[in-house]
């Protein structure tokens, strides 16, 4: 792969959780495999008071928690590209000190003054970083480029989104913007698009002559772990429905696109989305669910129940499982049924997206236990990626009994590549 230029990352939330478990480890496991630049530096940003060596020790924890083969060499040589100052992102004075921090940064890296701003902040202080980065003229350089990266959940709601996305137009330039759902940037969520669209036995049957519904599901086993502050605010269908869920579901339902381009591919996922059909208030009661996990003992280990958890309301109304019945009004999908669902502290850890087929007009066999007589396509997003076809099958033996057996592949056959993870490959186009 191409060696980007010289940058600077300067991360906003670098004392939360999403620095420590997803960017930070991506960050290390580039420089691992030679993807960064030649010369670059992290500078870490947040309201908390931590020296250099201090950001480092704890980002050394969160490298070896998440990423199991490192040697110490690569390790070390990797935390002293970090760097941390402590703001409060309020003050817009104080942005004057990531300014001058930069510039020191700028000469060991030779950066050419190339900057990507990460927002892992909460959402309700987006506007307020990007004015003040704007203030302090960070926003654009005579010499590098200046990028800002921006994740979900975009807003509270359209009007906030919209909202939002004027505040960044007044500071940002489009091509400078980076809206990320890391959902997007995971291998088996783009292999969706080369299951559909690389071979041919799918396209005839993929509508709703031959599909019978589609349910999309992200099971996690974790809870909120220390988002309380922000999930309470988000809920499931914020945090994962209306983002990385929806997305995955305009990837089963769009149109073949004209061309691999990201406009021709956007185009087609917009036309999805605008063909949602609103759930009107009468309908929310038999097409919506909500839920929130209570406590519990899961392998001798007592959970919390979410209104105990740190920085949730103890009354709180906040979702944490969503599953909704919705369609998508257009020729190729009118009248099946899409169901997703998510939700936190579930039994099992699983993401995928199953299409059922009809089953047949007329049935001839006797079927056994297990069997439906309905033929599934799983694509299994994570853990154990891949894709599995249910099928009926003759039993062994006199008679003719019918069982539903599986013909999967599994991703990590295809090659032993470890799998990039979703951030590693989304900072990495940044
Ligand atoms: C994030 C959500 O966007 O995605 C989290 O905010 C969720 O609540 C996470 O746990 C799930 O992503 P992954 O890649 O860990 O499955």
């Amino acid at each position: 792969m191409k060696k980007p230029q010289n940058c600077i990352i300067v991360i906003f939330g670098a004392s939360g959780d999403l620095t420590k478990r997803k960017l930070v480890p991506a960050i290390f496991d580039l420089y691992k495999q030679d993807m960064l630049p030649e010369k670059f530096a992290v500078l870490g940003t947040s309201s908390s008071k931590f020296t250099d060596e201090e950001f480092r020790g704890n980002m050394k924890r969160a490298v070896e928690k998440s990423i199991i083969d490192c040697t110490g060499d690569q390790l070390s040589g990797f935390l002293d590209k970090l760097n941390y100052i402590s703001l409060d992102f309020t003050n817009a004075e104080g942005y004057s000190e990531i300014a001058e921090k930069l510039k020191v940064l700028d000469n060991t890296c030779d950066s050419n003054c190339n900057y990507i701003f990460y927002l892992a902040t909460l959402p309700s202080l987006f506007e307020t970083v990007i004015a003040n980065l704007g203030k302090a003229s960070l926003n654009k350089s005579k010499t590098g480029y200046r990028r800002i990266v921006i994740e979900k959940p975009f807003g509270y709601d359209l009007d906030s989104a919209r909202l939002i996305n004027k505040s960044i137009h007044k500071v940002f330039k489009e091509e400078q913007i980076y809206r990320i759902d890391h959902y997007l940037g995971k291998e088996t969520v783009q292999n969706v698009l080369v299951t559909r669209f690389s071979n041919g036995i799918f396209e005839p049957i993929w509508n709703r002559n031959y599909i019978h519904h589609v349910e999309i599901t992200s099971a996690e086993q974790i809870g909120i772990e220390n988002r309380g502050v922000y999930y309470d605010k988000t809920g499931a269908l914020r945090d994962m429905v209306q983002s990385h869920l929806l997305r995955l579901a305009a990837l089963v339902a769009m149109e073949p696109p004209s061309s691999f381009d990201s406009d021709a591919v956007r185009n087609e996922q917009i036309k999805v989305l605008q063909s949602l059909r609103h759930i009107s208030e009468s309908e929310v009661e038999t097409s919506v669910i909500r839920g929130q996990y209570l406590s519990s003992t899961i392998k001798g280990e007592s959970i919390k129940g979410y209104r105990e958890e740190e920085g949730v309301a103890p009354d709180s109304k906040t979702e944490t499982y969503a599953a909704i019945k919705f369609y998508i009004d257009n020729w190729r999908w009118g009248g099946v049924p899409f169901y997703i669902r998510s939700g936190k502290r579930l039994p099992t850890r699983v993401t995928e997206a199953v299409i059922h087929f009809k089953k047949t007009p007329h049935y001839l066999f006797k079927q056994t236990s297990g069997g439906n007589n309905e033929n599934q396509l799983i694509i299994r997003i994570q853990p154990d990626e891949g894709i599995i076809l249910k099928i009926g099958m003759k039993e062994p033996g006199s008679g003719f009994n019918v069982k539903s057996v599986n013909m999967d592949f599994h991703y990590k056959d295809l090659s032993d590549i470890r799998l990039p993870e979703a951030y590693e490959r989304l900072l990495y186009d940044c």
